[in-house]
């Protein structure tokens, strides 16, 4: 039998649940349509919420990537374990620098009369998608983390949460 999965690491943890966090706090408190940018300071806010969100991931990516390492996977897990981790992670961020990057267009084009049209349009559009997209891979994701839990029983889910009561 495997030992379970290498925990990961405390600055990986923090920003993997913060930015859970902030993603919640984003959907929940998100604008229904673009007049809204009108109420004093919104715009500012948004735009900053924006940053610090899209700052968090590429600190994310870049440090997974090049510090910390990307999966706990074990190496032994079928090929189609690692293609479906790969392929959920891809577009979770994919998604979220989509939202980020359409959230900081709509804003451009909001101040921008010239931008107002075919620009604004596809901004509106991309944000649609991705704020769509991205649950839906979400739940895929924990979809996976409860079948390391539950069928594979590898440390999977843990390696990112410690240690569980059950
Ligand atoms: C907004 C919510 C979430 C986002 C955006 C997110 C995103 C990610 C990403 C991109 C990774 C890959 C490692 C990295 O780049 O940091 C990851 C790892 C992981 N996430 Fe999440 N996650 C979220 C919520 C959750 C939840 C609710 C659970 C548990 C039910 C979970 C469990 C895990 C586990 C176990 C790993 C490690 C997988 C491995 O080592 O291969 N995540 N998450």
């Amino acid at each position: 039998m495997q030992p379970p999965a290498r925990a990961h690491g405390f600055v990986t943890k923090t920003i993997h649940w913060l930015s859970a966090g902030l993603l919640a706090y984003g959907y929940f408190k998100g604008l229904n349509n673009v007049r809204q940018l009108n109420q004093p300071g919104l715009l500012e806010f948004e735009v900053i919420f924006a940053l610090a969100l899209g700052a968090l991931f590429l600190v994310r990516l870049l440090w997974t990537k090049y510090v910390a390492g990307h999966t706990r996977l074990p190496q032994d897990a079928p090929k189609w374990e690692h293609v479906a981790s790969r392929a959920v992670q891809v577009g979770l961020y994919a998604s979220v620098f989509g939202i980020v990057l359409s959230g900081l267009g709509i804003a451009l084009g909001f101040v921008t009369p010239m931008l107002d049209g075919l620009f604004m349009d596809a901004m509106l559009a991309l944000h649609d998608v991705t704020l769509f997209a991205l649950p839906v891979f979400l739940g895929v994701h924990i979809f996976g983390a409860l079948w390391h839990k539950i069928v594979r029983r590898d440390g999977v889910l843990e390696s990112m949460t410690g240690r569980l009561p059950i």
